[in-house]
């Protein structure tokens, strides 16, 4: 392992010359196309590129939208597991039973429609990297299960009687404050503290306004039109904007203004109109008391647009379900 530099003068003998960041930071950067301008970003990518090449668990904090898988990404493509496959699985994206068989497998006849034995991802993560998105939603006795896979490094399929060797490595993430959700005895404080060696906090987007623009940029890149620019006005409303979404709300303004603009020249006009400030984003001022549901509507849409319009994460934001988010929209008239 290369020694840590721990004098001022030794980390900047190890920057590079062109870049002034740290070879390994570069590196984390590069493969990811991890667009990192910010001091604060820059100071995650430095602890970052540390834990890359441990194989201990790492937990990454942040809001929703502000780069956590990015970043898994990043840390398995810069460490010694590189080779082998990154497998990412959303835990609040199924129901307990049918995650547990994703997790974990099952054999043949373990539950009806178990037709055929069947690999967890765990298990096929197996020489790389399982990157457990949105860890806390997972469920109690799943959490019993991967704790006991993570101590005793073996795993059972469902209905198995052999067990296998579980050889993930474990990066989880979640827009939870996660030491809160085991306070309130949602999430067991033994896995919390097994998964959490290593912890990053993704600040959110309005934190680090240097990256605004580098990000836009990229995203016009990714679009195939990095020929066009912003004018003055529209840049200032881009970095001014504080980005509830952050870089998912990003990606999305720069779609809108893509398909708004003529030429290669995006304006003011072309942005969405919360990003310029033109919309009305409260239901209403003091003193204009808007009806009940005149304000639920106006705050689920600002919900569901800090969520990049998605509507299982804006359900959750507002805590309720997605059944009753899709009936409240089909109520209020929406989409
Ligand atoms: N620093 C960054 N550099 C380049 N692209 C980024 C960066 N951060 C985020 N993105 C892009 O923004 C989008 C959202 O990022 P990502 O999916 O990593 O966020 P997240 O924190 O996992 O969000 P969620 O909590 O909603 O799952 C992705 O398309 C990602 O490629
Ligand atoms: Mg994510």
């Amino acid at each position: 392992m290369a020694r840590r530099c721990t004098t001022p003068f030794e980390r900047e003998a190890r920057l590079c010359r062109v870049c002034r960041l740290d070879p390994e930071v570069e590196g984390l950067r590069r493969c990811s196309r991890l667009v990192a301008e910010s001091p604060p970003m820059q100071e995650v990518l430095v602890r970052a590129a540390r834990f890359a090449r441990s194989d201990a668990s790492v937990v990454i904090l942040g809001e929703s939208g502000a780069g956590k898988e990015v970043l898994a990404r990043a840390l398995h493509a810069n460490g010694p597991r590189r080779a082998g496959p990154f497998v990412p699985v959303n835990v609040a994206a199924l129901p307990a039973e049918l995650l547990e068989s994703e997790l974990f497998g099952h054999v043949k006849g373990a539950f009806t429609g178990a037709v055929a034995d069947k690999r967890g991802l765990m298990e096929a993560a197996g020489g790389g990297t399982l990157f457990l998105d949105e860890v806390a939603e997972m469920p109690a006795p799943l959490q019993a299960k991967l704790l006991r896979a993570l101590q005793d490094g073996e795993v059972r399929r469902v209905g198995d009687v052999r067990a296998f060797t579980a050889d993930a490595r474990i990066i989880c993430a979640t827009h939870r404050d996660l030491a809160r959700r085991v306070e309130q005895g949602l999430f067991r404080e033994d896995l919390y503290y097994r998964l959490k060696v290593f912890t990053l906090r993704v600040p959110p987007l309005r934190e680090r306004r240097e990256d605004v623009l580098p990000l836009a940029a990229q995203l016009l890149d990714a679009a195939g039109r990095p020929e066009v620019r912003f004018t003055r006005a529209a840049a200032r409303a881009l970095e001014a904007h504080r980005w509830p979404g952050n870089v998912r709300e990003l990606q999305n303004a720069i779609t809108h203004a893509l398909a708004l603009a003529d030429g290669d020249e995006v304006d003011v006009e072309h942005l969405p109109e919360e990003v310029t400030g033109r919309a009305p984003a409260r239901p209403a001022a003091d003193g204009e008391l808007c009806t009940l549901a005149e304000a639920e509507r106006a705050h689920i849409l600002r919900a569901l647009e800090a969520c990049g319009g998605r509507q299982a994460e804006a359900a959750r934001l507002l805590g309720i379900g997605r059944t009753t988010l899709w009936r409240k929209l089909r109520d209020h008239g929406v989409g």
